[in-house]
């Protein structure tokens, strides 16, 4: 039987393990807002510019716009924000951590058992050395706005390729096809440290 003390702590720590719960679910549904707002305001921009001015001016938004896009967004929610892929364009921004491997490949196989790229999500606790991290990923869809920097290489223009080669000359991320899981989104936030 418990005392009252153990009990006390019992009702406490279950408590306890309800708030984190709970702060877990509301970071969960602040991600998922802050990701898919992302994945919607760069896809706008992106038509826009090269609507407007085409595919080699559009290349500083994906440069410049969407960087500064997620160091804001970092700052707002306290969480980093980033854009990750398997294969990515920018090795110093883009490379994916372990973790953010495993999802992508798990993103992959989903996608090859026939579900949408827009409705892919992952969200897990994961303890590090320094502590315990709350971590997010949603899929950005390839779709047709993306193909003339990401697309087959023989349809991508030759001053689109020429600009890209000189900027970027470890650029692995072409050859996609619409449909495909392009990268993702990754949110990562410092849930308790270890003292
Ligand atoms: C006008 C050219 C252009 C178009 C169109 C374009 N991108 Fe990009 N994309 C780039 C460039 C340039 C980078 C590298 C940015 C950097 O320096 O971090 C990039 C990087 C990325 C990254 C970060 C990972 C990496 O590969 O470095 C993702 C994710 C991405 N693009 C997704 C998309 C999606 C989704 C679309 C369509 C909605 C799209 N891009 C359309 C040029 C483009």
């Amino acid at each position: 039987m418990l005392g009252w003390i153990g009990k006390a702590g019992l009702l406490f720590g279950m408590m306890a393990s309800a708030m984190a719960a709970d702060g877990v679910k509301s970071m969960a549904d602040e991600s998922r807002t802050v990701a898919s707002q992302l994945v919607a305001q760069i896809r706008g921009e992106l038509v826009k510019e090269l609507e407007r001015t085409g595919p080699i001016r559009a290349i500083t938004v994906c440069k410049y716009s969407v960087p500064e896009i997620t160091s804001s967004l970092s700052r707002q929610t306290g969480m980093r924000v980033t854009r990750v892929s398997l294969r990515a364009r920018n090795k110093s921004l883009g490379e994916p951590d372990v973790w953010e491997q495993k999802a992508l490949l798990d993103f992959e196989k989903r996608v090859a058992k026939g579900e949408k790229v827009e409705s892919l999500e992952l969200q897990e606790l994961v303890d590090e050395p320094i502590g315990r991290y709350f971590r997010y990923m949603k899929a950005i869809p390839m779709s047709a706005a993306c193909l003339p920097c990401h697309g087959p290489v023989n349809q991508i223009s030759e001053g689109v390729r020429a600009q890209l080669a000189t900027e970027y000359p470890l650029d692995r991320a072409y050859e996609y096809q619409v449909g495909q899981v392009r990268g993702a989104v990754s949110i990562k936030k410092l849930l308790s440290g270890k003292d």
